[in-house]
């Protein structure tokens, strides 16, 4: 993946094409992909029985897949820039069953606001696509 500047805009470079091949080739970026979702549920065992779970910076919904099924009462919030990814994401997320599990914020997640808090948020492999510290912590 190419590395992010300024005018890195995440949205244009996860298009359609870039999340139709997303799964194959993140796990020959990185072989352990599945392994660091599973890490990420056993780290998250002890949360309540009907936790509510943010992933910022989405994708194709990795983490959600792997919570959802081992979690079978939490509930998730989806928060990705990219259109295609997310409807990627609705297409995994609605042939695990998991849909009525599942909302969606389709922006950036420095912009993202919620009415409510959340158990536990997870966002794996996002930062580096934004630039700046202060874009970062935002
Ligand atoms: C490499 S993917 C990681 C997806 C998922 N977390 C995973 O583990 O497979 C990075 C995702 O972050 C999203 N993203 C990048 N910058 C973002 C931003 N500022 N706000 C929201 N989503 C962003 C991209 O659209 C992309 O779907």
């Amino acid at each position: 993946m190419s590395r992010p500047d300024a005018a890195f805009d995440a949205a244009a470079h996860f298009d359609e094409a870039s999340a139709t091949r997303y799964d194959r080739r993140i796990r020959s970026f990185c072989p352990s992909y599945d392994a660091l979702h599973q890490m990420t549920a056993a780290w998250l065992s002890r949360l309540p029985e009907r936790a509510e779970f943010l992933s910022a910076g989405s994708g194709t919904g990795a983490e959600i897949l792997v919570l959802g099924r081992r979690f079978p009462f939490w509930r998730f919030t989806a928060v990705d820039v990219s259109s295609d990814m997310t409807t990627a994401c609705r297409r995994r997320v609605a042939a695990a069953g998991m849909a009525e599990r599942v909302a969606y914020f389709r922006g950036r997640l420095q912009e993202f606001r919620s009415a409510t808090s959340f158990d536990a948020a997870s966002s794996i492999f996002v930062s580096h696509f934004i630039a700046g510290r202060e874009e970062k912590l935002a």
